[in-house]
């Protein structure tokens, strides 16, 4: 039998990026003692008030089918929050609940991009990202993200790779994997080159709340001027902890929300209404596990900083939020693949390869920070012995 094509853009995709993170597991089930840093959970559940929330409105009878945009309680504690911080109108009519990031990703990207047209990402990127722009027949152009501009996204970098078929920009800030947060200058530049090119923004925002002290979230929606060509995705899964409700959102202009509604409804045809009550209360306020996550991450971050930075000619890049420390291994010789597959080997501790997030991170590393304090400087430990043999060609 014949499959359409899709399955076959999307068909390599996955595993691969994975190999060390499932052969990890394996080894866990087989009861060896791994420390796992290759991806990045909460490392608490989410809020009980939240929990209660959804609980109650499951007794209430909060369970049949919503309609196809969100429920209104929902849209309206959308709607105040992003008015609050823009200081401008962001209406009900722009806002569309969808289960989590990835399904606002994959459901915009639909409605923004056919076959032949081009998206500009940055690399590295989210391990998803280029099969949401692939399922819809779009080309993935990678924009480098570089070290030495602390892989924030650069607009010159982005006008260099400029087409005819260019249509949407798309961001992600703060930043999986580097733990990059765009400055508003940033997005001034980038705004500057979308407005010239007349490109869609499309913004994940899923860790704004993991912003570590100090730093400030910046987003084109803080931009009037580039409201009419911005779309920002973002959910309840980093931010409270909560992965699991799928609980997310899209929010743009009305007109192009108002043109996914029959995407929506094809698609899902309605949210859970009892998940949409605990968001709604979720994005009423500042998130205060989102806070300890960050105070907890950031620390981490330094702790690797600390072990890692400069010793055996490992650099470390220090992230300015999210749940992930990136390290610059090239210097051993080895590539990332190859490293993180050795150190899992030899050493029984399970890091991302930077491979798995684009050629920009091709020899670096991804570590989890949402480990213990103990775990990670043991996993240090042991990186930084293992380090040590490859340069003396042990
Ligand atoms: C950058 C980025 N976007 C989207 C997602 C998916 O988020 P959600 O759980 O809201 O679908 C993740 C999850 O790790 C992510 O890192």
């Amino acid at each position: 039998m014949k499959y359409a094509a899709v399955t076959e853009r999307l068909a390599g995709l996955g595993g691969a990026k994975w190999e060390v993170h499932a052969k990890a597991k394996a080894m866990i089930a087989a009861g060896e003692d791994v420390l796992l840093l290759t991806i990045g959970e909460p490392d608490v559940p989410p809020p009980s008030a939240l929990i209660d929330t959804a609980k109650a409105a499951m007794n209430e009878g909060r369970f049949g089918y919503s309609n196809g945009r969100g429920e209104p309680a929902l849209l309206a504690a959308l709607s105040a929050r992003y008015t609050e911080r823009r200081g401008r109108p962001i209406t009900t009519q722009q806002f569309m609940a969808f289960p989590g990031t990835q399904t606002s990703l994959f459901a915009v990207l639909t409605g923004l991009v056919g076959p032949g047209d081009e998206v500009l990402v940055g690399d590295p990127m989210y391990a998803t990202y280029e099969g949401v722009i692939m399922a819809p027949g779009a080309k993935v152009v990678p924009v480098p993200l570089r070290p030495e501009h602390g892989f924030r996204m650069q607009a010159a970098d982005v006008e260099a790779r400029i087409t005819p078929r260019s249509r949407v920009l798309m961001l992600n800030t703060p930043h999986n994997p580097t733990g990059a947060v765009l400055t508003a200058e940033d997005i001034l530049a980038l705004g500057r080159v979308a407005k010239a090119h007349d490109l869609w923004i499309l913004s994940d925002e899923v860790y704004e709340e993991l912003i570590f002290a100090d730093g400030k979230f910046a987003s084109p929606l803080d931009v009037a001027d580039l409201a009419d060509r911005t779309v920002a995705v973002a959910s309840i899964s980093k931010s409270h902890a909560a992965p699991g409700f799928r609980s997310g959102w899209a929010v743009g202009p009305e007109e192009f929300v108002a043109a996914l509604l029959p995407v929506a409804e094809t698609m899902l045809f309605g949210n859970q209404p009892f998940i949409a009550d605990m968001t709604a209360q979720a994005v009423a306020k500042p998130s205060e596990v989102a806070r300890g996550m960050a105070e907890r991450f950031a620390r981490r971050a330094r702790l690797i900083k600390d072990a890692l930075h400069g010793k055996n000619s490992i650099h470390v890049h220090e992230p300015a939020a999210g749940m992930f420390s990136v390290v610059d291994i090239r210097a051993t010789g080895l590539s990332g693949e190859v490293f993180a597959r050795r150190l899992l080997d030899e050493e029984k501790v399970a890091v991302m390869p930077g491979e798995s997030f684009g050629p920009a991170l091709n020899g670096w590393l991804r570590l989890s920070l949402t480990r213990s304090d103990d775990e990670l400087a043991e996993a240090c430990r042991r990186l930084s012995a293992f380090a040590a043999r490859q340069l003396k060609g042990a």
